[in-house]
């Protein structure tokens, strides 16, 4: 039996709780696979009194984090700390400039400090390298990082997508189910723990544009453009908007997606609440669950679903990558030298082609209908349908909602701009493409 890999972790929280009882439990088959022991000989958190529901009784506390990259015993920091800056990243950059490896579920710093990172990764122990990986980082608990790299290694792919934050999809499919609005639910969330005391970074769509702008790194060959990734949460979704989807065949969902093909001159990548099909496998993803899909030139249409978050899923994933570590496989972080990531600006909305859901809060008097609809028109729109939702008392606030005929997106952008300085228009309107 070759040597232990020793790690040291950082941070015990859900996640290194989580690592701990997943190496305590699985090790045998661990050290199977792997063809070594992976051996825990330094733990680190804040509170060393705090109870955490396992014994560290025999693993030895280093009370500074930052000690654990210059430490003689250990090969592989892992860190599940979080925070994009700070201390995480600090250790992160010690790590590698110690020449040891790093694992990490930390998206926010890879989405921000990804290419640093990879830098640090290729040049350390004076160019031999170290390894750096995050699986857990994207969608928890499905190795879709890994089926990017790897799986589909040989394919053009062409977008890849998907629901990348849990707490968004435990809303918005309560929503569906239950008929109640945005605030209740997420009241209701916060309550059973599936969201943050402090919820906006997952309902704007933060964590989900994190995770998106390093599966967009991976899937076209890019190098990471966290502050090109165009944002909208979901906090603007009313239980009409549900309602109004529903009737037309859809479900409404936070959608990541990118899109690289050369025609579109750069790289597409955004968040934001979609249209999808009833039809299509995103549109049956309910609850907490992600999923991605990845479409490739040769192998089609590929499904990524399970649970992208939780302290067994994600523990999973930092696991996953301990054990290619101890293995000694040895892939680039972003597939190919960070050099050879190409930097893309961000694609033209012109170029763009779609359906797109645009849901107007107006005020009931004659001529609002005409307004919208001569906007519309002048900007080249065409329209598919329009309902007009309900009559209250003359001159209150009624729903309009359109959804157009395939166009370019920069129509009704232009559209929009026509409506802008319009008095029946009470608030901007919510725009959400239909997926295709
Ligand atoms: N939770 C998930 O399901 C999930 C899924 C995917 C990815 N992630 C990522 O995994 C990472 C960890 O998440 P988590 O949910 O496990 O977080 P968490 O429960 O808040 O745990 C964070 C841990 O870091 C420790 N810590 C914070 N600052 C420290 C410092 N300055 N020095 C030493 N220790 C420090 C905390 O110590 P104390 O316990 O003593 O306070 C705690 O043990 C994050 O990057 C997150 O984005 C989480």
């Amino acid at each position: 039996m070759s040597a232990p890999l020793r790690i040291a972790l950082a941070g015990l929280g859900t996640v290194g709780a989580g690592v701990i009882n997943l190496l305590e439990r699985n090790g045998g088959l661990i050290t199977r696979r792997a063809g070594r022991p992976i051996e825990i000989v330094a733990v680190c958190a804040r509170d060393r009194s705090k109870d955490r529901g396992i014994d560290l009784s025999r693993y030895p506390w280093e009370d500074d984090m930052t000690l654990l990259a210059g430490r003689a015993d250990v090969d592989v920091v892992v860190e599940l700390v979080g925070g994009s800056d700070g201390p995480a990243l600090a250790l992160a950059r010690r790590t590698l400039a110690a020449g040891k490896g790093l694992v990490t579920a930390n998206k926010a710093m890879i989405a921000h400090h990804g290419m640093e990172l990879a830098e640090a990764a290729e040049q350390a122990g004076n160019g031999a390298g170290a390894p750096l990986k995050f699986e857990a980082a994207v969608a928890g608990g499905i190795p879709v990082l890994k089926g990017l790299r790897e799986g589909v290694a040989a394919n053009d792919v062409a977008r890849v997508y998907g629901i990348l934050n849990g707490t968004c999809n435990y809303i918005l499919s309560t929503m569906e189910r239950s008929g109640r609005d945005f605030a209740e639910v997420l009241g209701e969330a916060q309550a059973l723990g599936y969201a943050e005391a402090d919820p906006a970074f997952d309902i704007e769509g933060i964590d989900a544009a994190h995770k998106l702008a390093i599966l967009a790194a991976l899937a076209f060959g890019s190098r990471i453009d966290f502050g090109a990734v165009e944002t909208t949460g979901i906090t603007r979704i009313r239980a009409a908007d549900i309602a109004q989807a529903e009737a037309l065949g859809y479900v409404i969902r936070l959608i990541g997606l990118a899109e690289g093909a050369a025609s579109q001159g750069g790289l597409f990548q955004r968040v934001q609440p979609c249209l999808v099909p009833l039809e299509h496998p995103l549109a049956a993803v309910d609850g907490a669950t992600n999923a991605v899909v990845i479409e490739g030139n040769f192998a089609g249409r590929l499904l990524f679903q399970g649970a992208g978050a939780g302290d067994g899923p994600t523990a999973s994933a930092v696991v996953a990558d301990l054990i290619d570590i101890a293995r000694g496989v040895d892939t680039a972080p972003f597939s190919v030298p960070v050099e050879a990531l190409e930097a893309r600006g961000p694609a033209d909305p012109g170029n763009r082609l779609g359906r797109t859901y645009l849901r107007f809060n107006v005020t009931d008097r004659p001529g609002v209908l005409a307004e919208i609809t001569a906007a519309m028109r002048d900007a080249g729109v065409s329209i598919e349908s329009l309902i007009q939702e309900g009559r209250p008392e003359e001159g209150g606030e009624v729903l309009v909602v359109l959804v157009t005929h395939e166009g370019p997106e920069s129509a009704v952008i232009q559209a929009l701009e026509l409506l802008q300085g319009s008095d029946s228009v009470i608030e901007p309107p919510l725009v959400m493409p239909l997926l295709a």
